[in-house]
């Protein structure tokens, strides 16, 4: 069994207890005012509950993020072209240079509104985690991490309001998908749906604004999240190297399909113009119309071609998908069509988002000094 932080916590991997990380527990509040309960503490989050002082940031305080740095969205994309398929596509050329510019911020718009109902959904879901769990490292773990997703919707909210406004409204797989996994009453579901596959798209979506966005104010936004998600998502690692191989066969099947589930669901929001109604409405595009031209120029070959980025977005979420070791031979052919998983098994484990992560936490740690 390993440590939250087993490369660096070496002293602690040694006093770990054989004891899963993420506990169910289905009793009363009476049976947690017993020893018992109070023994059954592991040691799974001793690195992480130790480092979250060290990795504190304030989305109010300027040290950490200015956002009275100007952008104006109406003559500069914040994003490039090239990350926006609608702009790849023949609907470019119905629009003029400024409306470019526009749709381009407008989708990024709608991305970010997404980034904040994930947020929201990560909060409520750590919420909901602690009451379900029976060991008391791992609810320190998850009222910690609620108290860093609190933050994050704090600061994305924050940062939409001052490009934009308001968040533009949820979309309908994902608020479905969120509402599902908030809900579910397994921990293993609450898990690979939040931990594993909705954090591991974030990360992957994050390292894309952090390299490419020109406005500075989202760049250090992303890679101050990152700091924290790059802690979240390792708790979902610890989860399927701990937890995961304890499941029942029954409970191990409905993992694994859950999880393809999850990952399609984030699929289909991700790729469906269904979902972009509220961003198209304003150019006067109808989703079937703007489906027909993404269609044209999203071909197989485009999206492999993003998948061969090392920051690719997806190439994140498979490595994620199968390091967790939720990808058997049962469900690998359905993965396989979206994306070519034995080219991703080897790759390097150091990777682009824990490299924004690190220098994210170096640059924290020289202000909190
Ligand atoms: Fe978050
Ligand atoms: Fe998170």
């Amino acid at each position: 069994m390993k440590n939250f932080e087993d490369t660096r916590q070496s002293d602690a991997t040694q006093t770990v207890k054989n004891d899963a990380s993420f506990v169910s527990f289905d009793g009363s509040f009476d049976d947690r005012l017993t020893g018992d309960y109070f023994a059954s503490a592991g040691r799974s989050f001793t690195g992480t509950i130790a480092a979250t002082h060290r990795h504190f940031w304030n989305p109010e305080d300027s040290r950490y993020i200015d956002f009275s740095i100007p952008f104006d969205v109406e003559r500069s994309p914040i994003m490039p072209f090239s990350t926006v398929p609608e702009l790849c596509s023949d609907l470019r050329n119905e629009l003029s240079e400024r409306q470019q510019v526009a749709f381009a911020n407008d989708s990024l718009h709608w991305w970010l509104s997404g980034f904040l109902f994930g947020e929201q959904g990560a909060l409520w879901l750590s919420l909901s985690l602690a009451d379900m769990l029976g060991n008391p490292d791992g609810v320190e773990y998850v009222v910690n991490q609620a108290r860093e997703e609190a933050r994050h919707v704090a600061a994305f909210t924050r940062y939409i309001e001052t490009r934009w406004g308001p968040p533009l409204p949820v979309a309908p797989a994902f608020r479905q998908l969120l509402g599902r996994i908030v809900n579910s009453d397994t921990i293993h579901r609450k898990l690979i749906g939040m931990q594993i596959l909705v954090e591991g798209l974030a990360m992957g979506f994050m390292a894309s604004l952090y390299n490419k966005a020109a406005d500075p104010v989202l760049v250090r936004l992303a890679q101050l999240v990152m700091t924290d998600e790059t802690f979240h998502h390792k708790a979902g690692h610890l989860w399927a190297e701990n937890d995961l191989p304890r499941l029942s066969a029954a409970e191990r099947a409905d993992a694994e399909d859950w999880a393809l589930e999850c990952f399609q669901a984030l699929m289909f929001n991700v790729f469906n113009p269904s979902q972009k109604t509220a961003l198209y409405e304003k150019y006067g595009w109808d989703t079937e119309y703007v489906r027909q031209k993404i269609r044209a120029y999203y071909t197989e070959e485009v999206r492999k071609q993003e998948l061969s980025e090392q920051a690719g977005v997806f190439r994140i979420l498979a490595r994620t998908l199968i390091r967790s070791g939720i990808v058997t031979e049962r469900t690998r052919p359905v993965y396989a069509q979206w994306l070519d998983l034995d080219s991703l098994a080897e790759d390097d484990t150091n990777s682009v988002e824990a490299s924004i992560a690190r220098q994210g936490l170096e640059l924290i740690a020289s202000i909190n000094c």
